[in-house]
């Protein structure tokens, strides 16, 4: 079992099988965005190994983020085999949505029925700002394809002053006649570049006020290791959620581990790379026993929540969150 000083016990890995993307999210990346060359990004069988000694160690959920999880080749039989893999009963996955359509009916008979949408904007012309790339429509077409397969969709929205508030309201109402979960994202310094980032300015209150402006909010039971805070318009048929990303106000029930594209560990979003379990496995004096004593180690220093991560944090805003996985 993995747990860590403060009492907690660590069963759920973000793990980010690359650092492509098919868009370029002013929020998390620079349009010259340097990605990493293809030999530093760990293999299927060094996922598959990692996730076994990680499943020995109690992890049961994994999330699949990226980049864009879809512009890794041969994602699905990656997916097949490490939904074999013992102790592993949750699988899920964070995509931006411009690939995803076709795999739909993969992922339905693999099992995988939560999809978290990156989805900032209902607006095409907006998207296309935000993102850099005209995939508005494709983007559309996989969000409605989900819903049509009865897939269990949240829509990640990241919050952004001048760009889209005006939209909160119009993704609430979303929630009207779709069993969608809409998650409203504090905005998070990872955008790659070194612009300087002053605080987040709409926290989550200031969310939640501007939809409570126009709906009334009934407070939902968050799950017991949420990042979200769930509330339901009543008579609506979805949920709303709140993430507080940057206020960082769940730290004291975190479960989780990251693991790049590259194989670096991290043990909070806002902490440093611990450990490089890809080099640990490219060398052959490295045992599976080594590895897991690494990651062990590595669990206990786990900071007692973000913000004192962050004191110790060397890297900073200069990473993108494409590399890390959200
Ligand atoms: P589930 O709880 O499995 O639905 O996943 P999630 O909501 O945590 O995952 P998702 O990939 O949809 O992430 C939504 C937002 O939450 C992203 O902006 C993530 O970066 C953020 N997030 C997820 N985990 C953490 C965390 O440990 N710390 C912080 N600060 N943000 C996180
Ligand atoms: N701040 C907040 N959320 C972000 N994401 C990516 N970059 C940021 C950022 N700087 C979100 C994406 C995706 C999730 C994994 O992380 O929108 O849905
Ligand atoms: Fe790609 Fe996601 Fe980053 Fe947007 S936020 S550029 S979709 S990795």
């Amino acid at each position: 079992m993995l747990q860590d000083t403060h009492n907690r016990i660590i069963n759920y890995v973000r793990l980010s099988v690359t650092d492509r993307c098919n868009l370029r999210c002013t929020y998390c990346m620079p349009e010259k965005m340097q990605f990493e060359q293809h030999a530093s990004i760990l293999t299927d069988d060094e996922i598959l190994r990692l996730m076994k000694l990680l499943a020995f160690d109690g992890v049961s959920k994994i999330r699949i983020t990226g980049g864009e999880p879809f512009m890794r080749p041969g994602l699905i039989t990656l997916l097949e085999k490490i939904k074999n893999i013992d102790g592993i009963t949750d699988i899920s996955i964070t995509t931006n949505g411009v690939l995803t359509k076709k795999f739909i009916p993969a992922l339905s008979k693999l099992g995988i029925h939560n999809i978290n949408l990156s989805l900032d904007t209902l607006d095409g012309q907006r998207f296309t700002q935000i993102t850099r790339r005209d995939k508005f429509a494709a983007v559309m077409d996989s969000f409605n394809t989900m819903l049509s397969h009865d897939m269990q969709v949240k829509v990640n929205m990241v919050v952004m002053e001048n760009v889209n508030t005006d939209e909160i309201v119009d993704f609430a109402k979303l929630t009207e006649h779709q069993r969608v979960a809409i998650r409203y994202i504090e905005e998070m310094p990872f955008n790659g570049q070194d612009k300087g980032f002053s605080g987040v300015s709409w926290d989550y209150h200031r969310i939640l006020s501007a939809i409570t402006d126009y709906y009334p909010l009934e407070k939902l039971t968050d799950a017991p290791h949420s990042t979200s805070l769930n509330y339901k318009i009543p008579g609506f048929n979805g949920t709303i959620g709140v993430i507080p990303a940057y206020s960082r106000t769940f730290c004291g029930t975190c479960n989780r581990l990251r693991i790049s594209a590259t194989g670096s560990l991290k043990t909070c979003l806002y902490g440093n790379n611990m450990l490089n379990i890809r080099d640990l496995m490219r060398n052959h004096d490295f045992t599976d026993m080594h590895i897991r004593s690494g990651i062990h180690a590595a669990v206990k220093e786990k900071f007692i929540d973000g913000k004192e991560a962050e004191k110790h944090y060397l890297t900073g805003i200069m990473e993108s969150m494409s590399l890390i996985g959200g």
